[in-house]
């Protein structure tokens, strides 16, 4: 049974999963994960943080039912409400309607649309802490970590930081604190994966987010997936502070990437010409040649280089009516957190149908890129077409 007295009074009562291997379709859980929800025992009555995955509520009920049960429960805190940890807030309704759901404001509009009926609720207030049962409960905003209604707890009492998915990974252990937890290059390298696949997007709010829980008096994190954090502490903030670092939108306006592919040459004439005018005009350019051999290989370089430079420049030739699939591997690795703000534009030469400067531009507007209209021209430049590409590099500046 995974039910851990954490500290006086204070359990973690979740489920330790090992047998997942895929998260949210694409994220891959080789370490399986837990759905860690916690539990405060106080002289007025039982705190819930979190639930789990709605597949493993009976065992979870057992867990709850070990150490305190759900008629006990006066608050139910919700700091996100992805259906992993808000799976079997529903059956604890069932068995106790009058628990009052504390969330934040756009959690308890997404609780609306996943329980479908009524219940008794009250707004995580960052400015206002709560007391309860002699604890007092600070609310931390975590707001985009990794979703737009994520609030932290902070217990000063037990100097606790109930995270949720902040500062955790997909890693099933049994031992359940990472001072017990034998495995440890096993769980840096998941926390390191769970960083890069699902919390990366967001790291210019997570630079903040860590500046705020560091003035906190903390000698344990409590996170939504992997062992309870009870060692090193502040050294954790720091490690995902600097993660965080890697990852974040840089907009350097001297910096241009260009990215583009070319069969016979044609669009390879456009985007020479293009770097040249660049380099001329003081501009760094990072200039890449794609094909499919060497994409896999340089696919890592051209995506820090995009997210880095101010300007995104990609070159394709049309092919069965569209650009080359490469360009759609390459920026479903990009978004809309990399591309706002930054200017991007699309050319290539074509033959009969042209749509590939469209469809990329499509795709960039859609990744909040400001795009700047492309430039096509049917096979090789003529003096007309050089001068239409002099016309459109004008454009770019
Ligand atoms: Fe662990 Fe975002 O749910």
């Amino acid at each position: 049974m995974n039910v851990l007295e954490l500290k006086k009074n204070f359990y973690s009562i979740g489920y330790v999963d090992h047998a997942l291997k895929v998260f949210d379709v694409a994220v891959l859980t080789e370490e399986g994960t837990s759905y860690n929800s916690y539990l405060l025992k106080t002289s007025e009555g039982t705190v819930v943080w979190e639930t789990v995955k709605a597949p493993f509520v009976d065992t979870y009920l057992e867990h709850l039912q070990a150490v305190s049960s759900a008629q006990d429960i006066k608050y139910l805190f919700v700091t996100h409400t992805e259906p992993d940890h808000s799976g079997s807030i529903a059956r604890l309704l069932d068995l106790n309607p009058n628990i009052t759901i504390v969330a934040s404001t756009p959690a308890l509009t997404n609780l609306t649309h996943i329980l479908r009926r009524p219940f008794k609720q009250m707004v995580m207030n960052p400015a206002k802490p709560f007391s309860f049962g002699g604890y007092t409960f600070q609310f931390v905003s975590g707001l985009m970590l990794h979703w737009p209604d994520v609030m932290f707890t902070y217990i000063p009492e037990l100097k606790v930081l109930i995270s949720c998915d902040a500062f955790g990974g997909h890693f099933a252990s049994d031992a359940m604190l990472l001072s017990k937890e034998p495995d440890q290059k096993g769980y840096y390298e998941a926390v390191d994966y769970y960083f890069d696949h699902i919390m990366a997007p967001f790291a210019n709010f997570i630079v903040p987010a860590c500046d705020r829980v560091e003035k906190l008096d903390l000698d344990m994190i409590c996170p939504g997936h992997g062992p309870v954090i009870d060692q090193d502490v502040q050294k954790q903030i720091q490690i995902y502070r600097e993660r965080a670092k890697k990852f974040l939108p840089v907009n350097d306006s001297n910096h241009v990437t260009i990215v583009y592919a070319s069969a016979y040459g044609y669009t390879r004439t456009m985007a020479e010409y293009l770097r040249d005018r660049l380099l001329q005009d003081g501009k760094k350019v990072s200039f890449y040649e794609i094909d499919a051999i060497n994409y896999e290989k340089e696919r890592n370089a051209i995506l820090d280089d995009i997210r880095t430079s101010g300007m995104l420049l990609l070159g394709s030739p049309t092919l069965v009516g569209d650009a080359i699939s490469l360009f759609y591997e390459l920026l479903s690795h990009i978004t809309w957190t990399i591309g706002q703000g930054k200017k991007a534009s699309a050319f290539g030469d074509y033959g009969w149908s042209g749509e590939a400067v469209k469809n990329l531009s499509d795709r960039l507007t859609q990744l909040h890129f400001k795009v700047i209209p492309g430039f096509r021209y049917p096979f090789a430049l003529d003096e007309e077409g050089k001068n239409e590409l002099a016309a459109y590099y004008e454009t770019l500046k």
